[in-house]
Formats: C-alpha cells, structure tokens, sequence
C-alpha cells in the first residue's frame, strides 16, 4: 500500500497487536466547561481517538461526551505526577470510564521531566495498571532517545507509543528513526502548530495547489509521514474541516518542500533533552 493511500478509518497496528486510529483529536487546553461539547462535535464528524491528560483537567468531560460509544472511541490519557502515582492512574482512570470494568486504550506518561529513578516508577505503574486491565495500551511522551534507552534496561512491556511535537517546522529525526526501528509509533503533537504557520509561503503554495486549507495540508503531511496527529480545536466547523482529509493526497514533490522546512522549531516546552 502507498503511504498516500490512507482511508478514513485507518489504524495503524501497536507492538502489542492493539490497533490505534491513525487520526486522533486533542482537547489539550479546551476549557472543560466546553470540553464536553466539542468531544460530542468530534465524535459527530468521525474521529474515533480522543487525546486527554490529567493536566488538562478534562478526562471527566471527554467520559461524558464519549458515554455509551465507549468501546468503539479509542482514549488516551497522560500521568503528569511523581508522587502517590497509582492513586492518580486510577483517579483518570475512572474520571474518563467510571464503569466498574473501566479502562483507558492508552495511558502515556506526559513528560520526561520526573527524573531518571522517577520514570522507572512510573513505568511500573503502567505496568501493572495493564496487569489490572485497567490500560490496554501504554507509552510515553516527550521523550528523547537517552529516555528511551534507558527504558531498554527496565521495561518488561514495550512502550507502544511516543508522543511527541512533529510537524514540518519540528520534525525530530534522531528521535523519529529511532522510534520508528523499533516499532513505537510516533504521535504528532501541536500537528498545526497551534495556527502559527498559517502564512507560511511554502505551505500557502501546496494548499493553494491543493485546494484545501493549511490545516489540512498540515494534517496530511503528518499522516503521509506515518504519524498519527491529533489535531485540536473548539470549533465546529474546522473540527469537521480537519477531518476532510482523505480525498487528496500531497504529491512527492510537496511532502519534499514541506519536509525542507524543518527549523527544530518547537511550539511547545522542549522535554526531549532532560536529564
Ligand atoms: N504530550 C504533550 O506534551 C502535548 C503537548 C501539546 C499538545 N499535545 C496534544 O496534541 C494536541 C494538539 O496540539 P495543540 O493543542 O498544541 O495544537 P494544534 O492542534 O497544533 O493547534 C490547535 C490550535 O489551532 C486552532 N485550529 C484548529 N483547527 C484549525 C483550522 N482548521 N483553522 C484555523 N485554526 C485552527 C485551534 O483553535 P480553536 O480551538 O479555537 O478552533 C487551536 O488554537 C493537544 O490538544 C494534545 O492532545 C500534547
């Protein structure tokens, strides 16, 4: 298959045979007072993959939102804290699937930024929360190569997944190609640059060729790549626009020109080179 053939409803396999859709959607600084609106719009328009955190203070909201479709919605949430850390995997736990045999698809730890003994305990958390049934799935985010190779001596599960920022201006390739050698799919957060680049000569040439927006060009960049981006907006209307993305496809000469535009420019904290 081509990777410019993508379908609407594509997965992308995990090292552990779960299947992830490969469009996913972000409610990272959606306020929860409208969470639960613009979860219920994304679930409306098709995203099957919604992207939370403890720290985003939404889990509730996007439960509430996701409601009886719940075996068919693929969730993730993130573990942001160092301490009492069982008692908070089980706090999203059920603040996203209240049920009694509630669970989460994939729960990442959000950051690095804990330290190297940290981290440990952290993945043993995980661990075990996958024992208890509680994660079906779980990974890391932001993590650079030297977190991951750490990793190596420790985890007796694989992490599945490393979300990380990616996009044209922040393409991350030592940590792409290690992730990528090792099957740990790679999750494109912030994959429209929260709007920054909405100007941007190159991308206002492909999408004036393509016809479509600069947040959807962006969106089919990242799918093209073999990422899985989670787009994130409030708005009705560009939360079914991001999703309109499957009927074009980027030539090989406009992936090129994006993919020159790498400028390891982050829009987010950088956390890849933490101790
Ligand atoms: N693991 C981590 O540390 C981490 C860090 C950052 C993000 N993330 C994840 O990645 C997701 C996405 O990243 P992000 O929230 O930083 O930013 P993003 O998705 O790159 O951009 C979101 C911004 O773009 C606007 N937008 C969305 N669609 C648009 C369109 N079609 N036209 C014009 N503007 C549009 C949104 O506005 P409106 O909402 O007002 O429509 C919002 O301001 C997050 O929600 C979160 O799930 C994870």
């Amino acid at each position: 298959m081509s990777t410019k053939t993508i379908r609407a409803d594509q997965t992308i396999l995990l090292n552990n045979g779960e299947k992830i859709p490969q469009l996913g959607f972000g409610v990272y600084q959606s306020p929860p007072e409208v969470t639960t609106k613009t979860v219920t719009s994304a679930l409306e328009a098709g995203y099957k993959h919604i992207d939370s955190a403890y720290w985003y203070f939404n889990e509730k909201e996007v439960g509430e939102a996701v409601g009886e479709k719940r075996d068919s919605i693929f969730l993730t949430t993130k573990l942001g804290q160092a301490e009492k850390i069982e008692e908070h995997l089980y706090d999203s736990v059920s603040k996203i699937d209240p049920r009694e045999n509630g669970y989460v698809n994939l729960f990442l730890i959000h950051s690095p930024s804990a330290g190297p003994e940290k981290r440990k305990e952290q993945w043993a958390a995980l661990e075990n929360l996958v024992k208890q049934g509680k994660a079906k799935t779980i990974g890391v985010s932001n993590y650079g190569v030297k977190h991951l190779e750490q990793m190596e001596d420790y985890a007796k599960i694989k992490p599945a997944v490393n979300q990380i920022e990616l996009h044209p201006w922040c393409q991350q390739p030592s940590i792409v190609s290690y992730c990528q050698a090792r099957n740990i799919a790679l999750e494109a957060y912030s994959p429209l640059v929260q709007g920054t680049k909405a100007s941007d000569p190159t991308l206002s040439k492909v999408a004036e060729e393509t016809g479509k927006s600069w947040a959807q060009v962006l969106i089919r960049w990242s799918l093209q790549r073999g990422f899985i981006p989670l787009p994130k907006s409030d708005t009705k209307e560009r939360i079914i626009a991001n999703r309109d993305v499957f009927d074009f496809e980027l030539s090989d000469a406009q992936m090129e020109a994006l993919n020159g535009l790498d400028k390891d420019e982050h829009v987010c904290l950088n956390h890849t080179e933490l101790p």
